[in-house]
């Protein structure tokens, strides 16, 4: 559909979460008329859900080296060096700046210092905590009550004219549109950046299809947990910015690294959607993983035991799943006592609680879940995509800090990290003003998915590349997600008519396009690596020590 209306800014933030708006608040205080888009609040994704907490090497002994070896041995071998170089040495800053913006973490009553936790991977306690376990939603609070503060002016849409002077200190604005789906990039003649279409549902003026103009895009749009049918993401994490991308000619890379987070409260055989997490820093505080004889089945399995990276404990606990028939496995940490569980983790005792169990005096069960796309859209070191002005930072990007594993808590300061460069780059540099070619038609041609899509592609996807995958069930879930891409062109074509258009319509169809670019990856590595489990390769083969890179081309291609 052709924007009904249109407005002009310097840049456009997709997402709200910690790499969107620490890059719209740095854009902003450089001058820049910045417009934040999300699609539901501003507090409504990912990162209010992070319970461990932010990885830096801020204690006392700690180095940016050795957070760097443990980022490294975590991402088996796909790591860019580079970018976690940048990740672990400009990360304690980045975290210092984020307190000075109002976040407040935990510290030791006594000395002040921040306290620090362990979670799989590390070697070294590193991981900044805020409310015990309510990480996220304290960077949440604080980033969204900074861009309030902050956006104080108004975005106009009459003149097509010019970016505010970069480093014009303090003049920048911040104006937010919640409830608005971003659709697809504009670009101008010459294949740069002019803006995006958005889609806002019930803001008055700005009701319906519209769009921001602006030369630089900045994609933090989360991830694409919902592709699974159990997820410790919220709703609106359907894969929308690496669509986005997708669409408008950008590359993704490594999406077949999904984490699959290994303790998750198992809520029976058919619990769909968002599921609770039971951070890692249960086990940092020393929980213990055991089999419903109580038997502690990490250890020997590897030297760190329950705090091995992500993917030797998910794995660990589907094998013994496997091997006793069981459909989940427990987290005990009743050795904690009431008083640690309530002050230490009160989200997670809470959650465990309206559930039905107590973790003080009761295991925990758990089943590993979808919990984070390691992969994304593919940038370099400052968040460049390859199409020119647009960005990428956050879950939503592949900057190569996380290769076939992310370690734990390296999330919110890559978040953190990149925005920051991107937000230079923006700011330094010389973007061009780009003046958008309307768009006719959806780039990519495809018809809309309806609504009821995406319960079956999460069916397909759980069954068929879910942390378990073969070549055979990655054939059954590519050929079932090709059946229902044809299903709707058909539809299209002999009726003329497609889904209409309304939020849930574009998430199912962004799930399918994001699932078959996983598939495809999937199937392609024909090796286990990282958290990508092949059971009919189950060795690391070091001929696929590369990157799979996609991009759509043509009409359909992969
Ligand atoms: C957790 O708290 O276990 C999640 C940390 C992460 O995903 O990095």
């Amino acid at each position: 559909p052709a924007p009904g209306w249109a407005i002009e800014a310097d840049v456009v933030v997709v997402g709200s979460g910690v790499a969107g708006l620490t890059a719209a608040l740095r854009c902003a205080a450089a001058g820049h008329r910045t417009v934040v888009v999300t699609k539901a609040r501003l507090d409504a994704g990912s990162t209010r859900w992070a319970q461990g907490g932010i990885a830096a090497a801020l204690g006392e002994g700690d180095t940016p080296e050795q957070h760097r070896k443990d980022t490294l041995v975590a991402g088996a071998g796909l790591c860019d060096d580079e970018a976690v170089g940048f990740l672990v040495t400009e990360g304690p800053d980045a975290v210092r700046r984020l307190i000075g913006t109002g976040a407040r973490f935990d510290t030791d009553s006594a000395t002040g210092e921040i306290l620090l936790t362990r979670e799989g991977g590390h070697h070294r306690r590193r991981i900044a905590h805020a409310g015990g376990d309510a990480t996220g939603a304290e960077i949440s609070r604080a980033l969204v009550e900074a861009v309030h503060e902050a956006g104080t002016g108004h975005t106009s849409g009459s003149a097509p004219g010019r970016p505010a002077a970069s480093g014009a200190a303090g003049r920048g604005t911040i104006e937010t549109i919640e409830n608005a789906l971003v659709l697809d990039l504009l670009t101008d003649a010459e294949g740069r950046t002019a803006g995006v279409t958005l889609h806002v549902m019930g803001e008055g003026a700005r009701d319906g299809v519209g769009a921001v103009h602006a030369p630089a895009v900045v994609l933090a749009t989360g991830g694409m947990g919902q592709v699974f049918s159990a997820t410790t993401n919220p709703e609106v994490s359907t894969g929308d910015g690496v669509a986005l991308a997708l669409r408008a000619g950008a590359e993704v890379s490594d999406l077949e690294f999904v984490q699959f987070h290994p303790t998750v409260l198992y809520l029976g055989r058919d619990a769909e959607g968002q599921q609770p997490l039971v951070s890692e820093a249960v086990r940092g505080e020393g929980a213990h993983l055991v089999d419903a004889g109580g038997v502690r089945f990490m250890v020997g399995q590897h030297e760190l035991a329950e705090l091995a990276p992500r993917d030797i404990v998910a794995k660990g606990i589907m094998r013994r799943m496997r091997e006793q028939g069981a459909d989940h496995m427990y987290l005990d940490g009743r050795h904690f006592g009431a008083e640690m569980w309530a002050l230490r983790f009160p989200t997670i005792l809470a959650a465990c609680r309206a559930h039905g169990i107590d973790p003080v005096t009761e295991p925990i069960p758990v089943a590993p879940a979808a919990h984070y796309a390691s992969g994304g859209v593919r940038t370099d070191l400052y968040g460049r995509t390859g199409v020119p002005g647009l960005y990428a930072c956050g879950e939503v990007a592949c900057t190569g800090v996380h290769g076939a594993n992310r370690l734990a808590s390296n999330s919110l300061l890559e978040g953190l990290v990149f925005a920051e460069r991107i937000a230079e780059d923006i700011t330094t540099g010389a973007t061009p003003a780009a003046r958008p070619v309307p768009p006719a038609h959806r780039p990519s041609g495809e018809p809309l998915q309806p609504h009821a899509a995406r319960s079956a592609i999460q069916r397909i996807m759980t069954g068929g590349a879910g942390v378990l995958r073969s070549a055979g069930s990655l054939g059954e879930a590519a050929a079932a997600l090709e059946a229902l891409e044809s299903a709707a062109a058909r539809e299209l074509r002999e009726n003329g008519c497609t889904a209409e258009p309304c939020v849930e319509t574009w998430e199912a169809t962004n799930l399918l396009l994001v699932s078959r670019f996983l598939v495809a990856a999937a199937l392609e590595r024909e090796e286990t690596r990282g958290c990508h489990w092949r059971e009919d390769r189950p060795d690391r083969d070091d001929r696929w020590r590369r990157h799979l890179i996609g991009r759509l081309s043509g009409d359909r291609e992969l």
